[in-house]
């Protein structure tokens, strides 16, 4: 889970540093959207490599929420909870909500079967406009403050996922927990301000798409 996990957490730091190019312009992001397409072979090489990671994690993270509900078949008959916390206690509930959440994000603005409008959206360059495209989908406010809910479930589901990483490979004890702990929330907070930046700038009125989308 931790491998499968780090792999997944990868994509997320980077796909959150590629979304921000948008605050550099239009040019920047559809450059930069352009250049990932640039190779298809190898654009499928690295989405079939992530297709495995988060499929495994999610496969791993259900057998061990099967296996620890099959060791205590007879459920606590009151349950009072020492020192898990919430997050930790909800990890398939949240891990679940994002692959939903991905499946929609995907068919949104990688396949555009939510609005085929997106697909035929050009800039003066011909490119894809990315830019406005991502501008349009969040100025419908349902959408956007689902996207901002779904950010924040990324990012309280790796406030534990990052902490029980550190537990994996060894380096937690006794006088680490609390830095780890701390690492953790402290990074996925700027994981949830990066991500959340856009669609917030787009609510504001602050970016405004090159053409109306029609
Ligand atoms: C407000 C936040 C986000 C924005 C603005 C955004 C934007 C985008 C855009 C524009 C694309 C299409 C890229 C292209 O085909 O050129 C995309 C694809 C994708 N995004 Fe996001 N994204 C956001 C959050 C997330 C999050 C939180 C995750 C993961 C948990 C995620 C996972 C993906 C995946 C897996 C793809 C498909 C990549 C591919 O086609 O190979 N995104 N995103």
């Amino acid at each position: 889970m931790a491998i499968t996990g780090f792999v997944a957490f990868g994509y997320i730091i980077g796909h959150m540093l590629g979304n921000l190019q948008i605050f550099i312009g239009p040019d920047q992001i559809n450059a930069y959207a352009k250049a990932l397409h640039m190779y298809p072979a190898l654009l499928w090489v690295v989405r079939s490599a992530l297709i495995v990671a988060f499929g495994l994690h999610i496969w791993l993270g259900a057998q061990l929420k099967l296996e620890n509900l099959a060791a205590r078949p007879v459920a606590y008959e009151r349950k009072n909870t020492v020192k898990a916390t919430l997050a930790s206690r909800t990890m398939i509930w949240t891990g679940l909500t994002i692959f939903a959440f991905v499946v929609y994000h995907i068919l949104h603005f990688t396949a555009t079967t939510v609005n085929p409008a997106f697909e035929h959206l050009t800039d003066a360059q011909g490119r894809h406009d990315t830019y406005s495209m991502v501008i349009l989908g969040f100025q419908s406010v349902p959408v956007a403050v689902m996207y901002l809910i779904s950010v924040g479930l990324v990012c309280y589901h790796l406030s534990h996922g990052i902490a029980s990483m550190f537990q994996s490979i060894g380096w937690n004890n006794r006088d680490t927990e609390r830095w780890f702990r701390i690492i953790s929330v402290g990074i996925s907070t700027i994981v949830f301000l990066g991500f959340s930046a856009v669609p917030v700038a787009v609510l504001a009125g602050y970016l405004q798409p090159l053409t109306g989308g029609n």
